[in-house]
């Protein structure tokens, strides 16, 4: 068994994706220098994105965690529950979401409205992969890794029912893989 064999095609490789992290967390550490900026990693998609943007930030930051998962209600908004909310006090202090993708924007959104509530200095978002062809609320990340089009992608934090976010990059998976 080697999951590497499920994959029909990389989207984006291991390299792209260290280059893209390096390059981002450069472009932060710049503009959050003085700023102490608070991370905020959304579980349990953005783990591999948040490992390798926050190793390669080198100004002083925190971080900490939030768990949010979103499922369709009998409305077309969506409901998003919110089940671990970060430790760390946000009242005035500047804060990133680091998200895996953006795809309907739902998820998002609603994390952003649940922390504005603790009224942060600022709030901004980055994330690895970015579908715009899918979003249905407005929202648009500072911080874009790579902008892919409409497919279902695992790897590097993504998952297909909970399987594949080991992967170092980001595929697309064989189709014989969702008939199994
Ligand atoms: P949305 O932006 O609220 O629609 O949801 C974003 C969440 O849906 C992400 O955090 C992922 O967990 C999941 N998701 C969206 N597109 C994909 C995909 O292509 N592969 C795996 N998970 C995805
Ligand atoms: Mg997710």
């Amino acid at each position: 068994m080697n999951i590497n064999h499920d994959i029909e095609k990389i989207l984006v490789s291991e390299e792209e994706i260290n280059k893209r992290c390096k390059e981002l967390a450069k472009v932060i550490s710049e503009e959050y220098d003085g700023k102490m900026p608070v991370l905020i990693c959304p579980l349990k998609g953005a783990v591999s994105f948040f490992a390798h943007l926050c190793e390669q930030i080198t100004i002083p930051m925190v971080y900490d965690f939030i768990k949010a998962s979103s499922y369709e209600g009998t409305s077309s908004t969506g409901i998003v529950n919110i089940s671990y909310m970060p430790t760390t006090k946000l009242e005035n202090r500047h804060v990133i979401i680091v998200e895996d993708i953006i795809d309907t924007g739902r998820t998002l959104s609603a994390v952003v409205e649940e922390l504005k509530k603790q009224n942060p200095a600022s709030i901004e978002l980055a994330c690895l992969l970015d579908k715009p062809s899918m979003r249905k609320v407005s929202i648009e990340a500072k911080y874009v890794g790579f902008v892919i089009p409409n497919e279902f992608v695992v790897g590097f934090g993504l998952d297909y029912n909970e399987e594949y976010r080991n992967l170092p990059y980001v595929g697309v998976l064989k189709p014989a893989v969702y008939s199994k």
